[in-house]
């Protein structure tokens, strides 16, 4: 989950990698770091703790000259946060230095051999492992492609290192182990890039080739040699990236965050785009890659994700069991991975996952390839991991570049795929007709025009609630149904950006314990459309206002029985029940930032979160 950026040409690389780093910051913020060679000045370092712009400030007055050089954010695994832990890291001889995203799982076990052999560390991170490695086999080898492929050998863990060297200054190394965190390598005109994550470099180059699990590339000037670690050559033609930079900016919003939550109607519009008949009543999901014999095979679905990509998951477990008619269990990847599950045969994996880089939902990817399940991947990262290694699929979000930590947008779009996903099931397996199908898209069709009209709407209603509410300690969110995970989420939403304790609960479980917190002082934002669970969450709203708790209710338009429950209601258009979790969770977004904002977080960058998580 750190950031990775290096350059080699003929431009001052301070500027390239530090304007790279910028764009990678929402990975990692604990410090950042940048390595530059010269051949007059040497190879020369900076760190500093704290966000970029500690470092930005740091090279104004000690600039580093020169046209090759590699740069890192992190975020802290192994050791405080401390410019001594900050990479990049040396080896003993000082020649060498190494970046990494990752962990060295082994790294204790290899500290107390260097130190054995009289090597000295001067951090406590397990980065600096891999760099008194390097040196140790560069004395042996002599260069230092062949001493990183050696020390790669000793390590366990997934790691995503790049390494230079003062003594090989044509070339930077670079090096992926497992899944624990992409490389990708940008070609340019005589100057070549190296990134964790493709935003880094596309202002500079859309020509990429993405590393592969046990993959090295020497990376000079004129491009990449990519090799397996057991030294075999490997040909691959970089792929065009089609992105627009300008939508990885943040455009007039104050924060990205702010931002993402108002472009949820234009994504998703895109995330249904070519892929919707409504004439015919038809899906085309031609990315599946599962044709309808496949699908009316499929006995069981697993979901698994991370965060909240696992509660588009579970919303997604509604949506395919009630219109496919088959049967999904939703588990968190991290689990998942360590239980030894029973998948069974006829059965379907299907990966919820933002960035495609997350650790543990790869991990789960894999625990399913080797019981012969195949997997698809919900996902929105071009090019990422996930998409990468899915058997069918990828199903693209199509939602732009997500900056923001605390995700909005590609929840709004996972969820619209899962129901495109859900309705391609049923055609194939016959439990709707095209004419039903037919009106489950045209409720699809006018969602972004209501997610717009909502976003209006609920804006300022929300500005007013959070300045009612930002100083409370503890909320409490309920939701029945389709709409439980929605209550999940906003508690999410609210405790990661806001830092005030927040529970999400199925209503009807409230008496069962959450009960007993509520007070006068205690928001409780029920969920309550008007869908067949409607009068047992109208009970459990009086329940709560019998112990006095302040009741925010999220309710149909004109829904006048909820208004005279609630203390204040915010209303969101209405649309089929399984489509509702859509619509929503946008209040509760808006509410989140909304009370940040107002209690000063940094919004954008929550304290000791990370937007892609490549560790465990
Ligand atoms: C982190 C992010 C969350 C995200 C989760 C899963 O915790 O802060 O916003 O939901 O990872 O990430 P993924 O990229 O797999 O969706």
């Amino acid at each position: 989950m750190c950031g990775i950026v290096g350059y080699i040409g003929p431009r001052e690389a301070m500027g390239v990698v530090v304007s790279g780093l910028q764009r990678l910051e929402y990975r990692g913020y604990d410090s950042a770091g940048i390595a530059v060679y010269d051949a007059a000045a040497g190879l020369q370092l900076r760190r500093s703790v704290g966000k970029l712009q500690g470092l930005v400030t740091r090279l104004q007055q000690e600039p580093a000259s020169g046209q090759l050089g590699i740069g890192h954010t992190r975020w802290a695994t192994h050791g405080d946060v401390t410019e001594q832990n900050a990479h990049p890291h040396r080896d003993a001889s000082g020649a060498i230095v190494v970046i990494q995203n990752g962990i060295v799982e082994n790294y204790l076990e290899l500290k107390t051999r260097l130190i054995n052999l009289g090597i000295p560390f001067v951090s406590q991170t397990d980065t600096e492992v891999i760099a008194h490695l390097v040196g140790l086999y560069y004395a042996e080898e002599g260069a230092l492609e062949p001493a990183l492929r050696r020390a790669l050998a000793e390590l366990r863990g997934g790691n995503a290192i790049v390494a230079l060297c003062a003594h090989e200054p044509e070339r930077i190394v670079a090096a992926r182990l497992g899944n624990a965190g992409g490389v990708v390598i940008g070609i340019g005109q005589d100057e070549s890039f190296v990134a964790s994550d493709v935003p880094a470099i596309l202002d500079h180059t859309r020509d990429l080739i993405f590393l592969e699990d046990r993959e090295l590339a020497v990376i000079t000037r004129e491009g990449a040699t990519i090799t397996t670690l057991a030294g075999e050559r490997v040909q691959r033609a970089p792929v065009t990236i089609p992105w627009d930079p300008i939508a990885a900016a943040r455009g007039d919003f104050t924060h990205f965050m702010e931002k993402e939550i108002h472009e949820q109607p234009r994504a998703l519009m895109d995330a249904l785009r070519g892929r919707i008949d409504q004439e015919r009543g038809l899906v085309h999901l031609e990315d599946l890659r599962l044709d309808d014999a496949a699908l009316r095979k499929l006995d069981r679905i697993y979901a698994t994700a991370c965060g909240t990509a696992w509660h588009a998951g579970l919303v997604a477990k509604f949506m395919i069991e009630q219109l496919a008619r088959v049967r999904v269990e939703v588990d968190y990847a991290s689990e998942f991975r360590y239980r030894d599950p029973v998948l069974g045969a006829d059965a379907l994996l299907m990966a919820f996952t933002q960035s495609g880089e997350t650790v543990d939902t790869l991990a789960a990817m894999e625990e399913a390839r080797a019981q012969g399940v195949p997997s698809i991947a919900i996902v929105n990262a071009i090019g990422s991991q996930a998409a990468r290694v899915a058997d069918g699929g990828p199903l693209y979000l199509h939602a732009g570049p997500e900056i923001g930590v605390a995700s909005t947008k590609a929840f709004t779009s996972m969820l619209m795929v899962a129901y495109l996903f859900a309705l391609r099931l049923a055609q194939a397996r016959g439990t709707l007709s095209p004419s039903q199908i037919g009106t489950h898209l045209q409720a699809l069709v006018e969602l972004p025009s209501k997610a717009a009209r909502l976003i209006e709407q609920a804006a300022p209603r929300c500005r007013d609630l959070a300045e009612r509410y930002h100083r409370v300690g503890d909320a409490l969110f309920l939701g029945r149904q389709v709409n439980y995970p929605i209550a999940l989420e906003g508690a999410l939403k609210l405790k990661e950006i806001s830092y005030i304790h927040a529970e999400g609960y199925p209503a009807g479980e409230m008496k069962h314990g959450p009960i007993a917190l509520i007070d006068e002082e205690m928001p409780v934002i029920c969920i309550a459309p008007r869908d067949p669970i409607y009068p047992k969450m109208i009970s459990n709203v009086e329940q709560v206002r019998a112990r006095r708790g302040q009741v925010i209710a999220i309710g149909h338009e004109g829904d006048e029985l909820l208004a005279a429950k609630a203390h204040h209601v915010i209303t969101v258009p209405a649309t089929l029940p399984l489509l509702q979790p859509v619509l929503n969770v946008i209040p509760l977004q808006l509410f989140a930032y909304y009370v940040a904002l107002r209690r000063g977080c940094d919004v954008d960058q929550p304290r000791n979160l990370a937007k892609s998580v490549t560790v465990e």
